[in-house]
């Protein structure tokens, strides 16, 4: 059942690029937690007791005709005398299995809406067009962090996911660990989920929220206590220094031209909130929403002009010189 399938991804941080061969089949049927096992199990009671009786429906209906085409009047007069024991046991049995699957039911949603620990990781998602905003919450407010579209969290523990949104509705959906929830404006929701193996499980969007709504994925990064805590601290940490003359530079194109006026950068004067954080961008193994892989062909193309790949997102073209364009992405390369 647990089907890993090796993805190739340009340039992704140590701890993705040592979990890539664990990015984990999109699918409903291959759970990775406790929340998602007691829905895969649910549909496979439904599909089984669907299967069922769809079958003996059939055969009964089969017999019905065989027996039409085969009868005597006499067995016709006796066939009538038994229509209403028939019908009878009919309407029983699909009352008990209705009860059954309703009882099912409220046991898979017991264990799927059930609250974790208060111990547990917080992670607060704001939908937008198109993209996930990701905080992680704490008591402190210096130590929140905020992301966006790759999410990391511990296995083995309670993870609770705030949502809401920017915009117009989303829906948070990674079928490997929980269900769908609609993300509504103006709405506060929460769902909680586990990851209980290390691995990349990939979400999407999962209610049409307009254009772009096919692209608006993310990655939730499961992996082990210690290398969670270490990604933590990593992003907690501003930018860091240019590391090159050719970074500095990078860093005063983007300062200067318009990237800082939606994007922000901790640690410099960059402090737009309309596009994603890019504090830690060379982190991450996509941009735009798992749209592309995070490499500089990519991102050199998405700078330039990201209409013709995700077009009416709200980053408009940017036709930079060369020079200018090569600095931005050294720089942006040397946010780790
Ligand atoms: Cu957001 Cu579909």
């Amino acid at each position: 059942m647990h089907r890993r399938v090796a993805t190739v991804v340009a340039r992704a941080t140590p701890t993705a690029a040592y979990l890539m061969p664990l990015r984990v089949f999109h699918s409903v049927l291959e759970p990775a937690g406790p929340q998602a096992a007691s829905i895969t199990w649910l549909w496979w009671v439904m599909f089984a007791v669907c299967a069922a009786v769809f079958v003996i429906v059939l055969g009964a209906t089969g017999a019905a005709m065989l027996r039409s085409w085969m009868r005597s009047d006499a067995s016709a007069r006796a066939g009538e005398s038994t229509l209403g024991a028939a019908v009878a046991a009919g309407v029983g049995l699909t009352v008990a299995i209705l009860f059954g699957l309703l009882v099912a039911d409220i046991r898979a949603h017991r264990i799927v809406s059930s609250f974790g620990a208060p111990s547990a990781v917080s992670i607060a998602v704001t939908g937008h067009q198109w993209w996930w905003e990701i905080e992680y919450e704490d008591a402190t407010p210096s130590r929140r962090l905020k992301t966006a579209n790759e999410i990391h969290i511990p296995i083995g523990r309670p993870v609770v996911f705030k949502f809401a949104s920017h915009d117009v509705i989303h829906s948070f959906w990674a079928p490997n660990l929980q269900g769908k929830r609609d993300l509504v404006p103006g709405i506060s929701s929460a769902i909680w989920l586990q990851a209980d193996r290390p691995g990349i499980y990939r979400g999407q969007c999962a209610e049409f929220c307009g254009r772009q709504h096919a692209h608006m994925a993310f990655d939730i990064v499961a992996e082990s206590d210690a290398d969670f805590e270490r990604w933590l601290d990593a992003q907690r940490g501003s930018a860091r220094e240019p590391q090159s003359e050719e970074a500095l530079r990078g860093r005063a194109v983007f300062l200067a031209r318009q990237c800082a006026f939606c994007h922000t950068v901790r640690g410099t004067g960059a402090y737009g909130n309309v596009g994603p954080d890019l504090t830690h961008l060379a982190s991450r193994g996509t941009i735009a929403a798992g749209t592309l892989p995070n490499s500089r062909g990519h991102l050199a193309g998405w700078i330039l002009n990201s209409q013709t790949i995700k077009p009416g997102n709200q980053m408009p073209p940017n036709p930079l010189e060369a020079g200018d364009l090569q600095a931005l992405l050294a720089y942006l390369e040397e946010l780790r």
